[in-house]
C-alpha cells in the first residue's frame, strides 16, 4: 500500500541523513499520473527538507537534489531513484508495486487507503457539524441544498478519518416570522391541508400573511401578538407552534433521507431563546456590553473601543436576535457535547456573522471559539425546475429523478434494473453532488440541468457509470476474486500500472480535503480513477483470457471499484450497482 512505500523511503533518507523518519513523510508525496508517458511513483522535495531543517537552507538546491540522489542507492524495493528540478524521484518495482497495491484487495472488510500514516498527525476527537439548518415554513433554497451537501460531506470525511461526528440541523424555528405565520395560521390555515402537505400548506400562509400584512395594519398587529404569546410561553400558542414545527421536522426527515442524508440533533433557534438573555446578562455582567441611544444593547468589537465594529445582541424591545441565539447555541453545544471542534455551513453571506460570533465567543473567555470555523460558499444561480422556481427540496430531487429517468430511458446502453426510479435518483443526485463539488466551494457556479446530467465528461453520472460497469464486470465473474493469491507478473501493462499509481495519491487527497475541507481534490480523483479505469476495461479484458491473467485483472479492477465506492460515498454518493 501507498503507506509502505512511503515509510520505505523514509527509512531509506532517514538512515542517509540522519533524521528520524517522520521528517521525511510530509515532504514526499505520490506523482499524479499522465496517460501520455510513464512517472515515475513518488517524489521528494528537497525544498520541504530546506524548510523542515534536514538540509541546509543555503546552497543550490539543484546540486543538494544531485548529491542526494547519489547517496541513495537502489535496492529491493526502490528501482530507480533520480534527481529532478529540486526533487529527488523514486520508482517502485513494478511487481512490488503491484502485489502491494492489490494485497488489501483481496481481504474482505480493508478499509484502502483509510489507515494512512499520513492521518496519524490529524487530531481525532469529536467534531459538530452544524448544516442544512432551513428555515420553517420559508423556502427551501439553493443555500440550503448546498449547505446540506457540503456538510454531510465534511461530516462523512472527518468519521471516515476516525472522528466522532455529530450531525446538527439548526432549524430556523424562532423570531418574528412566528408570530406572522401563527396569526397567519389562525386566518388562513387548514388543519386538513396541513396533514396533506405540511411543508406546501405552511408556506402558502406564510405568503399569503405576508402579503396581507403589507397592507394591513391588523394583520401586523396579530402577528406582533402571537409572538408575544410564543415569548410568553402562552399554551395555545405554543401548541400551534409545537405542532407546526414536529410536522416540518417530520416531512424534511423523509426528503433527507431521499438525499442519503441524517442528523443525529435537529435542533433550532428556539432551543436557546432563555440561554439568549442569560448570555445577555453575562456579557453585561462582564463588561462587554454597550447601550445605544436606541435603547439596543450592542458588544464593541472594534479594536480602539470606537464602535467602529460591533454587534447588536439585543433589541429595544428587550427580544434577543439572531447572533445572540448563537452565542448561546454555541455554549450549549460545547456543555453538551463536549466538541474538540464545531464546523459550520452556510453561504458567503453569513462571513460577517460568523466572524462576530466568533470573536464575542473569546472576548467571553470561551478560548474553544478557535476551534470554531465557518465554512462558507458561494451563491447557485439559475436553479429552477420545469415548474417554475424551487421552494421545497423535495423540488430538486423529483426533478432530477424524472430527468434522469427520461435520459435512462433513451441510451441504448441501459440496463434493465429492478427499481429504475431508485436508479435515477441515485444518480441524479450524484450529478448534482459532483457539478456542486467541482470547483472551489466560494466561487459560485451556474446550475445546469443538461451539462451535470451528461453520461460523458466530468459528471456524477461518468461516477455512477463506471461504478455500474465495474459491478456488472465483477458479477459476470463470479466475484471479486478475493482470497485467491494473483500473479503479479501479469499486471505490467502501463494501463495497469498507471491505475496503481494513481490509486497510490488516495490517502494523499483525503488528507488534503481534510486540511482545506474542499470536495474537489477527491472529485478530480475519482474522475481522473474512471477515465483510468474505462481504457484499461478496453485494453485488459477479463473475459476470454487465461483464468490466471483474468484472476488478476479482476482484482485490479474490483480494487479500482472499491475505491470508487468508498470516495463516492463520502462525497454522499450512493453507488448504483447497475444503470
Ligand atoms: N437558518 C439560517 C438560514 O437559513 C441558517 C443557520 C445557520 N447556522 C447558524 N448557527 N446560524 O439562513
Amino acid at each position: 500500500m501507498a503507506c509502505f512505500f512511503r515509510r520505505t523511503i523514509a527509512a531509506k533518507l532517514s538512515r542517509t541523513l540522519h533524521h528520524p523518519e517522520d521528517a521525511f513523510i510530509p515532504a514526499l508525496s505520490a506523482v499524479p499520473v499522465s496517460k501520455k508517458h510513464p512517472s515515475p511513483d513518488f517524489r521528494l522535495s528537497v525544498g520541504a527538507l530546506r524548510l523542515g531543517g534536514v538540509l541546509p537552507a543555503d546552497g543550490d538546491i539543484q546540486a543538494q537534489a544531485e548529491s542526494l540522489a547519489t547517496k541513495l542507492k537502489r535496492d529491493n524495493v526502490l528501482d530507480e531513484i533520480s534527481a529532478g528540478q529540486g526533487t529527488i524521484t523514486f520508482k517502485t518495482h513494478r511487481q512490488l508495486l503491484v502485489q502491494r497495491m492489490l494485497e488489501p484487495f483481496g481481504k474482505e472488510g480493508t478499509e484502502f487507503g483509510l489507515d494512512s500514516e499520513l492521518f496519524s498527525t490529524l487530531k481525532k476527537g469529536t467534531t459538530l457539524v452544524e448544516f442544512s439548518s432551513p428555515n420553517i415554513a420559508k423556502k427551501f433554497h439553493a443555500g440550503h441544498l448546498r449547505s446540506t451537501i457540503i456538510g454531510n460531506f465534511i461530516a462523512n470525511l472527518k468519521e471516515s478519518l476516525g472522528n466522532h461526528v455529530i450531525r446538527m440541523n439548526y432549524l430556523g424555528d424562532w423570531g418574528m416570522q412566528f408570530g406572522l405565520l401563527g396569526a397567519g395560521f389562525d386566518q388562513f390555515g387548514s388543519q386538513e391541508k396541513l396533514e396533506e402537505n405540511p411543508l406546501q400548506h405552511l408556506f402558502d400562509v406564510y405568503v399569503r400573511v405576508n402579503r396581507e400584512a403589507e397592507s394591513n395594519e391588523d394583520v401586523r398587529r396579530a402577528a406582533g401578538d402571537f409572538f408575544r404569546k410564543l415569548e410568553q410561553r402562552e399554551d395555545r400558542a405554543m401548541s400551534l407552534w409545537q405542532q407546526l414545527r414536529e410536522m416540518t421536522v417530520k416531512e424534511y426527515r423523509q426528503v433527507y433521507k431521499r438525499l442519503g442524508v441524517h442528523f443525529d440533533v435537529y435542533s433550532g433557534e428556539s432551543f436557546h431563546r432563555d440561554q439568549a438573555q442569560q448570555v445577555v446578562q453575562r456579557l453585561h455582567g462582564q463588561g462587554l456590553l454597550k447601550t445605544t441611544e436606541r435603547g439596543t444593547a450592542v458588544v464593541d468589537l472594534s479594536p480602539t473601543g470606537d464602535m467602529s465594529s460591533c454587534s447588536t445582541v439585543l433589541r429595544s424591545d428587550g427580544t434577543s436576535l439572531y447572533i445572540t441565539r448563537d452565542i448561546a447555541a454555541a455554549i450549549d453545544r460545547k456543555d453538551k457535547f463536549q466538541f474538540d471542534e464545531m464546523i459550520y455551513v452556510t453561504d458567503k453571506s453569513q462571513q460577517n456573522h460568523f466572524h462576530q460570533l466568533f470573536q464575542i465567543l473569546q472576548a467571553m473567555g470561551h478560548s474553544w471559539a478557535e476551534r470554531c470555523q465557518h465554512v462558507s460558499f458561494g451563491l447557485v444561480q439559475g436553479m429552477s425546475t420545469r415548474s417554475g422556481e424551487v421552494v421545497f427540496l423535495e423540488d430538486v430531487l423529483d426533478e432530477a429523478r424524472a430527468r434522469m429517468l427520461r435520459n435512462m430511458s433513451q441510451s441504448k446502453t441501459t440496463k434493465t434494473t429492478d427499481d429504475p426510479e431508485d436508479t435515477a435518483e441515485k444518480v441524479g443526485m450524484s450529478a448534482l453532488i459532483v457539478q456542486d463539488f467541482r470547483g472551489l466551494l466560494e466561487s459560485d457556479y451556474k446550475f445546469d440541468w443538461d451539462r451535470m446530467l451528461q453520461a460523458q465528461g466530468d459528471t456524477g453520472v461518468f461516477l455512477q457509470y463506471t461504478h455500474a460497469r465495474l459491478r456488472s464486470l465483477i458479477r459476470n465473474n463470479n466475484g471479486s476474486g478475493e482470497g485467491g493469491e494473483i500473479d503479479p507478473s501479469l499486471l505490467l501493462e502501463q494501463r495497469s500500472i498507471v491505475i496503481l499509481q494513481h490509486l497510490l495519491r488516495f490517502d494523499e487527497v483525503l488528507y488534503q480535503s481534510a486540511q482545506d475541507l474542499q470536495p474537489r481534490h477527491l472529485v478530480n480523483f475519482l474522475t481522473k480513477l474512471c477515465h483510468l479505469v474505462a481504457s484499461a476495461h478496453k485494453e485488459l479484458p477479463v473475459k476470454g483470457s487465461p483464468q490466471s491473467v483474468a484472476q488478476a485483472r479482476l482484482r485490479l479492477f474490483s480494487g479500482s471499484c472499491s475505491v470508487l465506492a468508498n470516495g463516492m460515498k463520502i462525497l454522499g454518493i450512493s453507488p448504483v450497482e447497475k444503470m
